[in-house]
C-alpha cells in the first residue's frame, strides 16, 4: 500500500466521529483552537453546529464508500458513537474504512470494565476486540460516567423532596467540566 509523503510541518488531521454528541462535541470545540485540522463525519451535515474552520464530511452507514471517502487524508479518528443497536456494526465500518484510509492511530470511547455482557458494555467489548486486530495504532478510552449525566438528571434530582442542593450543586460542577476555556 502506498503512503503519501507529508511536509513535516503538516499539520494533523483529525477527524471525529460523534462530534454532534455530548462527548464529541466538547472535544471538537476544545480542538478548535490547537494547531490540528478537524473534520466532522456525520450523519446530519446540515443540523451540525461546529467551530469556526471545522470541515464537514457527510456519512451514511448504509454507504460504507462514504465512510472511506470522509477519512481521506486524516491522520488519525476519534470514534465517539451514540450507544444504539447499530453501534457495533456501525463502529466497526469505520473503524474498517480509518484502516483502508491509511489513517494511523484510532481513538475509541468505550466505557469501563470488567467485561460485561450488559449493552452497551458488550458491544464496546466486541468493537474493541476488533480494533485489537487491526494493523493501526490504537487507543482506548474507558470512562465510567461524566458528570454532565448529573447535570440531565438535575430536573429530576430537585424534582425528590430533600435533594435541590444536589442538583444544584451538580449544574455549577457540569459547567466547570464542559465549558471550554
Ligand atoms: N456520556 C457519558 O457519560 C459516557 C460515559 C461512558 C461512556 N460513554 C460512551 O461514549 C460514547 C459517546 O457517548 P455520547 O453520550 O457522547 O454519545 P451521543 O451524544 O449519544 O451520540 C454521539 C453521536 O453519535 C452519532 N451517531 C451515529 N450513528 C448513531 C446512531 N445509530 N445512534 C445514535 N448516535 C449515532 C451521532 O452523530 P450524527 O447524528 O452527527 O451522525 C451522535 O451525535 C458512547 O458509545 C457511550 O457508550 C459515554
Amino acid at each position: 500500500m502506498s503512503k503519501e509523503i507529508r511536509p513535516a510541518s503538516h499539520k494533523p488531521r483529525i477527524a471525529i466521529a460523534g462530534a454532534t454528541g455530548r462527548v464529541g462535541s466538547t472535544l471538537t470545540i476544545l480542538l478548535a483552537s490547537d494547531p490540528v485540522d478537524i473534520t466532522v463525519l456525520t450523519r446530519r451535515p446540515d443540523a451540525a453546529q461546529l467551530p469556526k474552520g471545522t470541515s464537514i464530511a457527510a456519512i451514511d452507514f448504509d454507504q460504507p464508500h462514504t465512510l472511506q471517502n470522509a477519512l481521506r487524508g486524516a491522520d488519525r479518528l476519534f470514534v465517539s458513537h451514540g450507544t444504539s443497536p447499530q453501534q457495533v456494526t456501525n463502529e466497526i465500518a469505520l473503524i474498517d474504512a480509518a484502516v483502508a484510509a491509511g489513517v494511523r492511530q484510532i481513538v475509541k470511547l468505550s466505557a469501563l470494565g470488567p467485561a460485561s455482557r450488559l449493552n452497551p458494555f458488550a458491544w464496546h467489548m466486541q468493537i474493541e476486540a476488533h480494533l485489537a486486530q487491526q494493523p493501526v495504532a490504537s487507543t482506548i478510552l474507558r470512562p465510567s460516567a461524566f458528570v454532565d449525566i448529573l447535570k440531565r438528571a438535575a430536573g429530576q434530582i430537585a424534582a425528590a423532596p430533600g435533594r435541590a442542593r444536589l442538583a444544584r450543586g451538580a449544574r455549577t460542577l457540569s459547567i466547570r467540566v464542559t465549558s471550554p476555556t
